[in-house]
């Protein structure tokens, strides 16, 4: 560590610490590249997001102060139970970079992995994508740079939807299938839902409805919406119930910040797999987002991002009008490895 460096001082981020949460408001927002696809950071947003983790999740948020002044910010999550950290944000200020400030952050880092028993650390890089707008290559080397390895596998697809040039609800929405109707609601899970939503999320679709509803014991949709309210996010969502039986056999969710009225995340889409080749995982996007621009007749821009492996819902976007505009690429690094 050089000199300058030897002055660095960790901080760990609390809610409470008003002062400290500014400075940290300030870090983000100068450190943001402000362009139509990459909205300022919404403070409601990020101050709740220390507050509330994501379902059985630990989060913890740490700052780097030089001689005072704040010059860093890594977020790390424990998922309960995971052998690996994740890094979901790595960020020193561009006033003090290439002066061994990240290399320091990911050091400490690496530390706080350990000390929770976690045996390695992912995080995500973004890369352009052929053909797509250029990124930033900084962020591969200095990866490269601490020792970790480009993963090959885990990659997503980041998606926009730009509303000012494809209006995917041109032609309407689709009539539903005979056998189906949809339902709506908002931020707030329906009680007679909530375990269904957590079972299709947790699941993916995949498993038996019954089953994967026993192995829900409290209702992971109710915890996750917890952290949604909790950062001052509105969302909406349409399900689809299968007449004959009377289930949710699908669903999907669009949420927003409260501080970008323009932006919106395309979040969980899912059918279960006894009902798909109906095109319902088309008609509840579609129907969703009618329900969403009905509220907040704002939103210009949606984003969202899928597996690189799952091409029938990148088909489903792609028919919507959303582009792929780059890659997320997990890196990892294990404990032994030297940086
Ligand atoms: N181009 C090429 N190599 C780079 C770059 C760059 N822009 N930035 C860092 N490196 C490499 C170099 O090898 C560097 O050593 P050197 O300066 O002796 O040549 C080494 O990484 C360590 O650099 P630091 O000075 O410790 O890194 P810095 O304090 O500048 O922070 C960071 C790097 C975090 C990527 C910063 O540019 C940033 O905040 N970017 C925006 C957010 C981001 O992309 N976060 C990282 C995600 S990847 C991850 O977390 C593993």
């Amino acid at each position: 560590m050089s000199q300058t460096l030897s002055t660095l001082r960790f901080q760990q981020l609390h809610a409470d610490d008003e002062k400290t949460m500014a400075a940290w408001l300030v870090l983000l927002a100068e450190s943001a590249e402000d362009s139509l696809e990459s909205p300022p950071p919404c403070p409601v947003d990020l101050v709740g997001s220390v507050r509330f983790a994501p379902p059985d999740t630990t989060l913890e948020d740490w700052v780097v102060l030089l001689d005072g002044r704040m010059v860093g910010s890594v977020r790390l999550a424990f998922p309960d139970g995971a052998p690996s950290a994740r890094l979901d944000q790595l960020l020193v200020h561009p006033s003090a970079r290439r002066q061994g400030i990240g290399r320091a952050l990911y050091a400490h880092a690496r530390g706080r992995a350990t000390t929770r028993g976690r045996t390695s650390i992912t995080a995500t890089v973004v890369e352009s994508l052929p053909g797509g707008p250029p990124r930033d290559t900084g962020p591969a080397a200095f990866a490269a740079a601490v020792g970790a390895t480009r993963c090959t596998e885990g990659v997503g697809i980041h998606q926009w939807l730009d509303l000012r040039r494809h209006d995917p609800l041109a032609g309407g929405v689709p009539p539903v299938p005979d056998g189906y109707r949809l339902v709506t609601w908002g931020t707030i899970t329906p009680e007679e839902y909530a375990v269904a939503v957590s079972a299709l999320e947790l699941s993916l679709g995949g498993a038996s409805l019954e089953e994967a509803e026993q192995q829900v014991e409290t209702s992971y949709a109710r915890r996750f919406e917890k952290m949604r309210v909790g950062r001052g996010r509105r969302a909406y969502h349409t399900g689809v119930v299968h007449e004959a039986t009377g289930k949710l056999i699908g669903y999907t969710s669009i949420s927003k910040t409260t501080g970008n009225p323009q932006h919106a995340l395309q979040g969980m889409t899912v059918v279960h797999t006894s009902h798909r080749g109906h095109r319902l995982g088309l008609l509840i996007k579609l129907a969703n987002l009618h329900l969403a621009l009905q509220h907040e007749p704002a939103l210009r821009m949606i984003e969202t991002t899928n597996a690189e492996g799952n091409a029938a819902m990148i088909a489903v976007n792609a028919a919507m009008g959303f582009l792929p505009r780059d890659r997320w690429v997990p890196w990892t690094s294990g404990q032994g490895q030297s940086t």
